[in-house]
């Protein structure tokens, strides 16, 4: 799992003035809306006795402690211990760690890292969103597997007449023309071709095409866990973004923002919701049933055919970043069914603007003194 990326924890929609628990890279957090309309997002652990945050409540704008009642402003800092007579001050290690959070593309996004503004991944560009022609629908679900197998399925062009049947492709012509990936520093892509359904499958009385032209499907991925997924139909164009959440090592979970040109009114937003959960259902078998579960470090650990392309990119350049100590390593979860006797957080930008602070913070960055599988790759 990598941290210093911003990371679309929740649809925006949901989002409101009560705390609410977020997990991602096997840790807790609690976000919640204030009266200005803006996102908090804090460690959901707090400083005192280890209470979770998102069970307490939120009053004028700060997330009160269920515990024994301490009060948590959005960057982090207590700013009242109730159980303290009149005058005494609060320590200034009474903090917890807080995290950037923007709203777009009708997701919050949080930046689970220590990075500085300027250094900071970009949030890949969805220029559907807020373009009249698209109509947004959202569906999520959580997947028993790792994120990484989830994210790889999505670009796998050549499993879809074998998982999907005649939904995209021609089951009785599988194979896959070589296609070209193109890569940036954060994201790759590919125009993948298809032959077209033999049938009109899926889509059903809406299926006119006279000649059988090529189906071509656009997908890409985006570091650290979004696939796009671009299927041009004869009646319009379905562009999904799968938000490939890891709850932890072995969970995931999915959140779907689908956008299609065709039917867009409201009415028909309950039937393109479930087409989108027929098509990821037919995956989940497959995916959740894989083994290795994690994606192996080594690359040659798999055996890759061209068309697996796209996945080799993503494979490579997530080596660049565990040699860069993005890695989180997995030995040190939260949400691992073993206790522990030390809670540890991603560490957030403030620890890098204080490093005097960080020292002496109760809550210790994931990491530190333990034997994370990046270095064991090594
Ligand atoms: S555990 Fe949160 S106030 Fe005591
Ligand atoms: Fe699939």
């Amino acid at each position: 799992m990598l941290k210093n990326f911003w990371y679309a924890v929740e649809f925006a929609h949901v989002v409101d003035s009560r705390p609410r628990r977020i997990t991602c890279l096997g840790q807790d957090f609690v976000i919640w809306r204030k009266r200005d309309g803006s996102v908090a997002c804090l460690s959901d652990l707090c400083v005192h006795r280890g209470g979770a945050l998102s069970m307490g409540k939120v009053v004028e704008d700060r997330v009160v402690c269920p515990y024994h009642g301490w009060e948590y402003e959005s960057d982090g800092a207590c700013m009242k211990i109730p159980a303290n007579p009149p005058g005494r001050g609060i320590p200034k290690k009474a903090r917890v760690d807080a995290y950037p959070v923007v709203e777009k593309y009708g997701m919050v996004w949080a930046f689970l890292g220590d990075l500085p503004e300027e250094e900071r991944p970009p949030i890949p560009h969805i220029p559907q969103h807020d373009d009249p022609r698209y109509r947004a629908v959202y569906w999520e679900t959580v997947l028993e597997a790792n994120y990484e197998r989830a994210l790889e399925n999505v670009v796998d062009a050549a499993h879809t007449p074998f998982v999907h049947g005649s939904a995209f492709g021609d089951p009785g012509r599988p194979e896959i023309p070589d296609y070209e990936v193109t890569e940036t520093e954060w994201h790759a892509e590919a125009d993948v071709q298809f032959s077209p359904p033999p049938a009109p499958g899926i889509w059903g009385m809406l299926y006119r095409t006279k000649e059988r032209q090529p189906v071509v499907v656009s997908n890409g991925w985006y570091l650290p866990n979004i696939v796009k997924l671009h299927v041009r139909l004869p009646f319009g164009d379905l562009i999904l973004y799968d938000h490939n959440i890891p709850l932890n090592r072995d969970r995931t979970l999915v959140k779907i923002v689908g956008y299609r040109t065709f039917y867009t009114g409201k009415w028909a937003d309950a039937s393109a919701a479930k087409r989108i959960g027929k098509i990821f259902e037919q995956d989940r078998p497959i995916v959740e049933n894989q083994r290795p579960e994690l994606l192996p470090f080594d690359l040659s650990a798999e055996l890759h055919i061209r068309s697996d392309a796209l996945q080799v990119s993503y494979r490579r350049r997530r080596q660049q970043l565990i040699d860069r100590g993005w890695w989180i390593g997995e030995d040190d979860d939260a949400n691992s069914a073993a206790a522990r006797r030390e809670a540890t957080v991603i560490p957030s930008p403030a620890r890098r603007d204080n490093p005097e602070l960080a020292r002496a913070w109760v809550h210790k960055p994931r990491g530190e003194n333990t034997d994370e599988p990046a270095r064991r790759a090594e």
